[in-house]
């Protein structure tokens, strides 16, 4: 197991080439097996979602070659419609596999995905939609089976806007029989992104990025070559580490649209904000003031993937904030590692008041979950003296080469191993 060794108190300059996003790359990956022809997905980022997403894909039968950051899958050989346990374990998101194996085998079999660090994540609405076209599901041992004779297309309606059940609606509908219209659908940028891809592969989808999107039904899908988005929760994350330590930092690639919400957050905390194209930098001397109130929603709301980060900050600024998580349980986890730095912070079930300090102090603290390991290292990159953050495990899930961008921004970070 590695940690992360950190002086605080350095300033932070310079620009962040992103990664492609990885809640982007991973329902492309499900994608692939949609097609016997060839599929790179360009640029991949080095995480262990990844990796954990081509052992699935492997142990489906497909080919998977990782060649200078692109994945090149042939899935002509694909003949398994079973996930293990130990896989669906790992990656939760292998949720949406359910809907490109129904596509491919008319069959599907994977162990129920437990909940993990920041909630229950039952996956009903991914199931109930499935239902209204065709599948018919049993549960058994802790294992879900899907089959269908046929897919039907059907007018489907969300109760909540679940990233998950709309790509995995999507994935299920992309060849099915007629039309598919899903009302209530998630507007997450990943989605329009997922749209695209399928539509390189010859499918017919539209409408993604609102709440509406149809699919049309295709008889087959070609191969692609396709070059994700960018990941805004990490161009987020090193904007609030900059906020934090002071300095000014640009990232590039990623549309400012992307992350509205953040960008009036940060304006609010006293930051300068520029934008241009596709280029976001961020300028940050002297105080923060805290948010008063951030509530996470669903896109374009505050993302529930930023709110560990926006607490670090809040907590080392003036005045207080009310943080609010609507979309997971228990997405707080992070905060006990925070007050061991100093932070003064009270969490009552979705809600945590934070009163701002004038500085956190260095601690030696465990990143517990992707997210909250993310914002205990911005904490100590802006804390007085040393830190210590254990377990990399976690957030080496979600960014690559997480030092070495930060170091190249001028942090005094280090990876030991314990
Ligand atoms: C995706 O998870 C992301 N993961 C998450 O990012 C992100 O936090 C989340 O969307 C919200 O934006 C990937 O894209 C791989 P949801 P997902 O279905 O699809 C409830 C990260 O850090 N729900 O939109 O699992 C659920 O319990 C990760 O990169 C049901 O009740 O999120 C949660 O409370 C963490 N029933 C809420 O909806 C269902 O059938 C949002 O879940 C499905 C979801």
């Amino acid at each position: 197991m590695d940690k992360y060794v950190i002086e605080g108190g350095r300033k932070l300059y310079g620009s962040v080439a992103l990664q492609a996003a990885k809640n982007s790359v991973l329902p492309l990956l499900a994608a692939s097996i949609l097609t016997e022809k060839r599929v790179v997905i360009r640029d991949t980022p080095a995480i262990s979602d990844v990796s954990c997403m081509a052992q699935i894909l492997r142990e489906l039968g497909a080919e998977v070659r990782f060649s200078g950051g692109d994945v090149i899958i042939d899935s002509a050989a694909a003949s398994n419609h079973a996930i293990s346990s130990r896989l669906t374990g790992e990656l939760r998101s292998s949720v949406f596999m359910i809907g490109s194996l129904l596509t491919r085998f008319r069959r599907a079999l994977i162990a129920y995905p437990g909940g993990c660090d920041i909630g229950l994540r039952p996956i009903d609405l991914h199931l109930n939609a499935l239902k209204q076209l065709g599948v018919s599901i049993s549960e058994r041992d802790g294992c879900i089976f899907c089959e269908c004779d046929r897919l039907k297309g059907a007018e489907l309606q969300l109760d909540f806007p679940s990233v998950g059940a709309t790509e995995n609606i999507m994935l299920a509908a992309v060849m099915a029989e007629g039309r598919t219209v899903l009302a209530g659908a998630a507007k997450e940028p990943e989605i329009v992104d997922l749209q695209n891809f399928l539509n390189c592969m010859g499918a017919r989808v539209a409408g993604a990025g609102t709440d509406v999107i149809e699919i049309d039904g295709v008889h087959a899908l070609g191969g692609a070559t396709y070059r994700p988005m960018k990941d805004r929760i990490e161009a987020g994350t090193f904007l609030i580490a900059c906020a934090v330590c002071g300095g000014e930092v640009e990232t590039r690639g990623l549309a400012p649209e992307n992350l509205r919400l953040l960008l009036h957050k940060l304006r609010e905390n006293g930051c300068k904000i520029h934008t241009k194209n596709d280029k976001i930098r961020i300028e940050s001397k002297g105080r923060l003031k805290c948010n008063r109130r951030i509530e996470t929603m669903p896109f374009p709301g505050f993302p529930t993937d930023l709110q560990a980060q926006a607490t670090a900050l809040n907590a080392a600024a003036d005045g207080g904030a009310l943080i609010v998580e609507n979309l997971f349980e228990t997405r707080f986890k992070y905060v006990p590692e925070l007050i061991k730095m100093g932070a003064d912070i009270e969490v009552t079930g979705r809600t945590a008041f934070v009163r701002g300090q004038k500085r956190l102090h260095g601690a030696s603290v465990v990143a517990g979950d992707l997210r909250g390991g993310a914002a205990l290292v911005v904490a100590a990159l802006g804390a007085e003296g040393g830190s210590e953050v254990l377990d990399l495990s976690h957030i080496d899930r979600g960014y690559a080469d997480f030092r070495g961008k930060l170091k190249a921004l001028g942090a005094e970070i280090r990876r030991v191993r314990v």
